[in-house]
């Protein structure tokens, strides 16, 4: 590429420095070292028209990243030695980094194996590059997750075991199935999937609500992470770009795959952005925005005129859309309410929100919040405090596809499951939504392998005969510790405790699950 005496341009220098060390094989056949490039229908034409999303070389990679790192640390260990978990709002707040350790960061560990398989597989030097460099961000994010939450792992409960409970736990096979899906397709669905309709399309919903969560709830040690995976973040973005754009580009009957692709993600990633938005919602003491007000901002919005930009490759908004756009008014309410009712079967704590919560909630959910979920929530709040606190011992239907309890309401009418089921040889499958039932229909030998929690623990297959066995011996969940309400649990009592506030009564903590 480089002609002699002219001097390169940055362009040609970086390309000279990563893809000219690649070259055309001879005693091997092209095919049979990138096996993996054909089989999803992708034509690519010349790799040479792959721009590079950015242009790192490994010797700046290293020197900004260890820049990065070395602040990150002294921050989390000037947070352990000062107990800056005494600094949060409250340890409600603490729930949502269970969440977010056994739900998030085993994806970014799944993020990580996944880059390092794409960044084998692509027969563009350049594209690999950007691959296996995201893999190692990923494998960053993984380990600065467990550092940031190893000194809450010690003064909280529900966060000791979480990619153990990952693998195993009912609602956890939401963000692992998710990720299980990506990373059995090819590499171009894996790309369509991850770097574009996750971490281009819908990532400040992922973001956002945990970041400034963190910042508007006195927690310094995610907030720091958040602000340093910021710059690789842009990364990922433009990475996820170039990738859908390349490969629409490259030949017009990519066009139908990739709408398939883009229908089918961003069906997955708003179900699965369903526990974000509960946690958006009511588990931030402090709330930052509302999930509706998430949703319109960074989907309607911002996906709005994403979708606007592709139009003139043939790329239509995803299918399903107005249902999603409609939902965020609903399912944050939705999906507390289940985890409110399941929590004896949780590694968090659920709760009711306080008046002035509810108040938030009427003020932002104008048209929906009183009319269809205060009452519940009051009748539930009002049952706790008899002595009652509800929970459901009965076990839910869960969708084949996203694997979320089928709790969905139809676009229309709230009051009634979307409930969708069909035949498929010889076998009933059920579903929350037709986007779920969709995506099964498309590839249906795909979604009868899935390991259903629910079935699991029916077929026997998850330690126990009962749930209370299943969750102490199989998903490592310590009974009325890790487990059920907030209000008397024993993270509850060492708040009080840090802050010098008095005991409980007694008659609270005795609301325990049958
Ligand atoms: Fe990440
Ligand atoms: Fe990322
Ligand atoms: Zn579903």
């Amino acid at each position: 590429m480089a002609s002699k005496n002219k001097k390169l341009n940055l362009k040609d220098k970086y390309q000279y420095l990563t893809r000219d060390m690649a070259w055309e094989p001879t005693y091997e056949k092209h095919e049979d070292i990138y096996p993996d490039e054909s089989f999803e229908g992708i034509k690519i034409i010349n790799w040479d028209q792959w721009e590079d999303p950015f242009r790192l070389t490994m010797d700046t990679y290293w020197k900004y990243q260890a820049e990065k790192e070395k602040k990150l640390y002294a921050i989390f260990d000037a947070f352990a030695q000062n107990n800056g978990q005494q600094n949060i709002t409250d340890a409600r707040y603490v729930n949502a980094l269970k969440l977010f350790l056994s739900g998030i960061s085993p994806v970014e560990y799944a993020a990580y194996q996944g880059y390092a398989r794409v960044g084998r597989q692509f027969s563009g030097a350049g594209a690999r590059v950007a691959c296996q460099m995201q893999a190692i961000d990923e494998l960053r994010h993984a380990q600065t997750q467990q550092h940031a939450m190893s000194h809450y792992n010690k003064h909280f409960n529900g966060l000791h075991d979480a990619s153990y409970q990952h693998d195993r736990v009912w609602f956890l096979s939401v963000p692992k199935s998710f990720f299980d899906d990506a990373r059995s397709a090819g590499p171009f669905e894996f790309l369509t999937a991850i770097s574009f309709s996750f971490e281009y399309v819908l990532t400040n919903l992922l973001f956002v609500p945990f970041m400034s969560g963190a910042a508007y709830n006195g927690d310094m040690a995610t907030v720091t992470f958040g602000f340093s995976a910021q710059s690789d973040e842009a990364r990922h973005m433009t990475l996820g770009l170039e990738v859908i754009k390349f490969i629409l580009e490259q030949h017009e009957d990519n066009v139908p795959i990739i709408q398939k692709w883009i229908d089918k993600w961003f069906w997955r990633g708003f179900r699965l952005l369903s526990l974000v938005g509960m946690m958006m919602d009511y588990m931030l003491p402090n709330k930052v925005m509302s999930w509706a007000e998430a949703w319109e901002m960074y989907y309607e919005q911002s996906g709005g005129a994403l979708f606007k930009d592709l139009e003139r490759y043939g790329i239509r908004p995803p299918k399903y859309q107005d249902v999603a756009n409609a939902a965020k008014n609903h399912s944050s309410h939705q999906t507390w309410a289940t985890f409110y009712q399941y929590s004896q079967a949780t590694n968090f704590h659920t709760w009711m929100p306080q008046e002035e919560e509810m108040a938030w909630l009427s003020e932002k959910y104008p048209e929906t919040f009183d009319k269809y979920y205060r009452d519940r929530f009051e009748h539930w709040d009002k049952e706790q405090k008899e002595g009652n606190r509800f929970y459901n011992n009965t076990l839910p239907q869960l969708c084949q596809v996203c694997q979320i309890p089928t709790i969905m309401t139809e676009k229309d009418d709230p009051t009634v499951f979307s409930h969708r089921q069909i035949k498929h040889e010889g076998e009933r499958y059920h579903f929350c939504s037709d986007g779920c039932c969709d995506i099964f229909k498309n590839e249906p030998e795909k979604y009868i392998q899935a390991w259903m929690p629910v079935h699991q623990i029916y077929q026997g297959n998850c330690g126990g005969a009962d749930v209370a066995t299943v969750v102490e011996k199989y998903y490592h969940i310590v009974p009325g510790v890790d487990n059920m309400e907030y209000i008397g649990s024993p993270d509850h009592q060492r708040w009080l405790d840090i802050k010098g506030l008095k005991p409980l009564s007694a008659s609270r903590d005795k609301t325990a699950a049958a």
